[in-house]
């Protein structure tokens, strides 16, 4: 684990699985269908059970950059944030205005729905193929931005799968002002 306090919240790396995380919303990496897939998003539905499917059924879809809320089965996690992040294509197709924007939407829900505590994956890192260490930069500098100009949520964890996410994520985080 790792921290940094930002306005009187606190960023939170861990290495780990996000689907076991007690907090009061995890996000899904997701795609615009809302359909499922493998990833932390075929995790998340099966650990979650068959109602988080349901409700991403009623809601139909989501357009790249953007995230819907769902709540959270029967994972620990009260809630569900579905995040849509870009196809990394070569950096230059809009995709880092689209990864910074997925995640300040993400926090955006988490605000306006008073969550004290927020658990990301690494989103677009996969299936997406966004190289990780530019994925890591814009992931932590839309949470500490948000942070600096709305001082919450309280908590916003990054659960990274593997030691080479985490420490691709820890270097960024101590560069952090
Ligand atoms: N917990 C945390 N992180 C995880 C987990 C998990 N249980 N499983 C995988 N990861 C990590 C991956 O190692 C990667 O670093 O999450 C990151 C994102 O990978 P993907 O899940 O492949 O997500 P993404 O790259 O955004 O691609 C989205 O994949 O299956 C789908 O439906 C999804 O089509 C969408 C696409």
């Amino acid at each position: 684990m790792k921290t940094k306090d930002i306005n009187g919240c606190r960023i939170e790396l861990v290495e780990g699985d996000i689907t076991t995380q007690d907090v009061d919303s995890i996000v899904n990496a997701a795609n615009s269908s809302l359909r499922g897939g493998g990833g932390v998003d075929g995790a998340i539905h099966r650990a979650g059970g068959p109602g988080i499917m349901e409700e991403c059924r009623r809601i139909g879809g989501c357009p790249t950059g953007w995230a819907v809320l769902t709540g959270g089965g029967t994972l620990p996690a009260r809630h569900v944030i579905h995040a849509v992040g870009p196809v990394y294509r070569d950096g230059r197709h809009g995709e880092p205005e689209l990864l910074s924007g997925c995640y300040r939407r993400c926090l955006e829900i988490a605000a306006e729905n008073r969550f004290e505590s927020v658990a990301f994956p690494s989103i677009s890192t996969g299936a997406y193929g966004y190289p990780v260490a530019d994925a890591a930069r814009i992931a932590l500098a839309a949470a500490a931005g948000f942070l600096r100009s709305k001082g919450v949520p309280g908590v916003v964890r990054f659960v990274l799968f593997g030691k080479a996410a985490f420490d691709a994520y820890a270097k960024v985080l101590d560069g952090l002002e």
